[in-house]
């Protein structure tokens, strides 16, 4: 059998949790969810997740993205970083019923980022699960930071690094709108939606989209373009799709069409 490189599928936190109210779980989400990647049975698949109502509330009431400046931020650092340890481990559940050999890994254990930028990986656990066909889970968590004390290290950066990293096939992004759009689809009706888009295209329209909106501290749909470029960037192709719709994960993963923006480094390949 040959040796696939992996699939980095990231899952956003608007999709497994209800943004509109603090610590608001969608376990019907993250249950089907869960069956489409069974189902879909990938050989090599990376999870990340983000954190919507569980770590950004949190994270912004303490300001734990802008750093340590005094002692009474500590505790939303060690909040910040529980509460996504519960969203993470109602998403392992989910999984692991389902007889899926995933296994989380905790980013704030195995990474320390310079200035929001990660830094330091010990990355062995997670090469050494992959080659053993265990399916890897990580999430956006609070880490420690050389420079600010400690910081938010977002699920999209660390989707873009793992991807580069590890050399991935391709990089899948669900989000809970249809791709990407040259508006907020969600305020703007007449937004339009792009089905693919070139490297230079995307650097064109980033500083133009979905400005960060409410309490979104990772920087909403502007950050996540600006996090993987650095993917894009070493040729591998990002598609971004809708997870709030049955069967678009499984679809994707499979590799059958859907409806989404596909982003590559130039137009040389189809599909
Ligand atoms: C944020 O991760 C994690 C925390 C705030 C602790 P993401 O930035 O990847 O989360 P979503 O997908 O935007 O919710």
């Amino acid at each position: 059998m040959s040796n696939p490189n992996p699939t980095v599928l990231k899952i956003g936190g608007s999709v497994i949790t209800d943004k509109s109210k603090e610590l608001q779980v969608r376990m019907d989400v993250i249950n089907r969810l869960a069956d489409e990647i069974k189902r879909a049975a990938v050989p090599k698949l990376i999870i990340v997740h983000g954190g919507g109502s569980f770590g950004h509330p949190l994270a912004q009431e303490y300001g734990v993205r802008e750093g340590l400046k005094k002692d009474s931020q500590k505790i939303g650092f060690s909040e910040t970083h529980h509460v996504m340890t519960v969203l993470n481990g109602l998403f392992m559940d989910a999984l692991i019923w389902r007889n899926i050999p995933a296994v989380c890994i905790t980013p704030s254990s195995c990474i320390i980022t310079e200035n929001g930028r990660v830094k330091h990986f010990e990355d062995k656990p997670l090469k050494k699960l992959l080659e053993m066909g265990f399916l890897p889970v990580l999430y956006g968590d609070a880490v420690l930071d050389i420079k600010l004390g400690f910081t938010i290290l977002s699920g999209d950066q660390l989707v873009s690094n793992i991807a580069t990293r590890f050399n991935a096939e391709r990089v899948i992004i669900g989000v809970d709108v249809d791709g990407l759009y040259d508006a907020d689809p969600k305020v703007e009706e007449k937004a339009r939606m792009f089905n693919r888009l070139t490297l230079k295209e995307l650097k064109n329209l980033h500083g133009r989209v979905g400005k960060p909106k409410n309490y979104d501290v990772t920087g909403g749909m502007f950050g996540k373009i600006a996090e993987l470029l650095p993917a894009v960037e070493s040729g591998i192709p990002v598609k971004i799709v809708n997870a709030t719709k049955p069967n678009y994960i499984y679809k994707v993963l499979k590799g059958e069409k859907v409806k989404g923006t596909l982003i590559e480094k130039g137009r040389v390949r189809v599909g």
